[in-house]
């Protein structure tokens, strides 16, 4: 990237860190388990919810508890479940469509990250009639209050359920990419790890990834407090200590508890510090191969930490010390190398691979280009790289063609 545009990435990140402290930023009320859900509705005068969820799920059967409570307590509910993973903008116009006929008036998005994101695009909508999910991609562009929402993860991963983003794919594209604002943040989270128990061993890894992904990005960005630090660095040591036990045993409630934590900590922290170049690569091959979200940056994130090199190693040095492979006496730069070959080593043991498949050499001047746009100059990433350098990360984890 030139110096000019480096400057001008640079000083639009100190703006956006200067006004921190004065930017509406606030946590949801947490509650740990979903028979919890009307009492708080009712407080809320709501008699009548859409819940955003996937087929999957509603055929599981997973929805059943919910409804129940529901319906114990005089509450209507519709339910919209053709969300697809990467959400995409038809489904949420159609999902618009379900709330506004059936005339509900409260939302809750149930599901992973892509029925989370779905709900929450859903209300963005309700609250701006005349503007398209496009039209708002960026950051604070919804502005207007949207309904009440309530978050149900059954994933351990994107933290959806406390951040200012949703990440929506447009169908006419397959243009994958955030809109950040405020009203976005649900008003509620529930984190009971029991809707995570009957999450299958590679989903809860690649899940988990991302929730890694979250705190390190978040971490080592240049727009952190000391409240995104503190809650970056403990996800990062539950992560190292949860995750593994969860992929071996999905039944162990205390580490899918605590993965339930770690996510919503790293979703805390990089709603304020952002996240880097790792997502805005897993954005674009999500949008264009539907590649999952955590897979993707599963296999990115130790290639990107390398790229950036000598610039992340004292920070990388605080998180290989919270993963608890290092200690005050390594020196940085082995820190650093550690935390990146720790990386590697958690996604072998997981069965989770190097590279990615799909990818096509005529896309990456494309797509490339969409990962640059999301994150320059938004993401205070330790080293700044235009489309052009974006493109090794997609050599580097393409599969070889033949
Ligand atoms: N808004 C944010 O802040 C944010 C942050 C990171 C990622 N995201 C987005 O979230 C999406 C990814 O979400 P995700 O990784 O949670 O996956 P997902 O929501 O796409 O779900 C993946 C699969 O897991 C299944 N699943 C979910 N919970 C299950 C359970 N308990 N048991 C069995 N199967 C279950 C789903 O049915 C689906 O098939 C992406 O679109 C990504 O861009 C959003
Ligand atoms: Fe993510």
């Amino acid at each position: 990237m030139n110096i000019i545009t480096k400057a001008a990435c640079r000083t639009f990140q100190t703006v956006l860190r200067l006004a921190i402290p004065i930017l509406p930023y606030r946590s949801p009320k947490v509650l740990s388990q979903v028979r919890d859900i009307p009492g708080v509705l009712k407080e809320k005068g709501i008699s009548h919810v859409l819940v955003v969820t996937d087929g999957f799920l509603h055929i599981s059967g997973m929805l059943e508890p919910l409804k129940k409570a529901l319906a114990e307590n005089g509450i209507r509910c519709t339910v919209y479940d053709e969300t697809v993973p990467n959400p995409t903008v038809w489904n949420v116009e159609i999902a618009r469509e379900r709330y506004i006929s059936e005339g509900c008036q409260g939302l809750i998005g149930f599901g992973g990250g892509s029925a989370i994101d779905c709900a929450k695009a859903v209300g963005a909508r309700v609250a701006r009639p005349r503007t398209t999910i496009p039209q708002m991609r960026g950051i604070l562009k919804v502005v207007k209050r949207i309904p009440f929402l309530i978050a149900v993860p059954t994933t351990a991963g994107t933290g959806s359920e406390t951040t200012l983003a949703t990440v929506i794919t447009d169908d006419k594209n397959d243009h994958k990419f955030p809109v950040n604002d405020f009203p976005l943040i649900p008003r509620v989270a529930v984190l009971d790890p029991e809707m995570t128990r009957s999450l299958p061993p590679h989903l809860t890894a690649t899940t988990g990834m991302d929730a890694l992904t979250h705190a390190i990005e978040a971490y080592i960005g240049g727009s952190t407090t000391r409240d995104t630090r503190e809650d970056a660095l403990t996800a990062a040591k539950l992560i190292s200590v949860n995750l593994e036990k969860a992929y071996r045993d999905g039944n162990d409630m205390e580490a899918r508890g605590n993965m339930l934590r770690a996510a919503f900590l790293a979703g805390r922290a990089f709603s304020k510090s952002y996240v880097g170049y790792c997502h805005a690569v897993a954005h674009s091959l999500g949008g264009k191969y539907h590649i999952p979200h955590g897979l993707a940056n599963a296999v990115l994130l130790p290639y990107v930490l390398e790229a950036y090199g000598p610039a992340i190693y004292r920070k990388a040095k605080d998180i290989a010390i919270a993963m608890g492979i290092a200690d005050a006496s390594t020196p940085e730069k082995t820190a650093a190398e550690d935390l990146i070959a720790q990386i590697r080593a958690m996604n072998r043991a997981m069965g989770i691979p190097t590279k990615l498949s799909g990818i096509r050499t005529e896309d990456i001047p494309q797509l490339s280009a969409f990962a640059a746009r999301e994150a320059n100059p938004l993401y205070p990433v330790p080293v700044l790289m235009d489309a052009g350098e974006l493109r090794r990360f997609y050599y580097d984890v393409m599969e070889e063609q033949v």
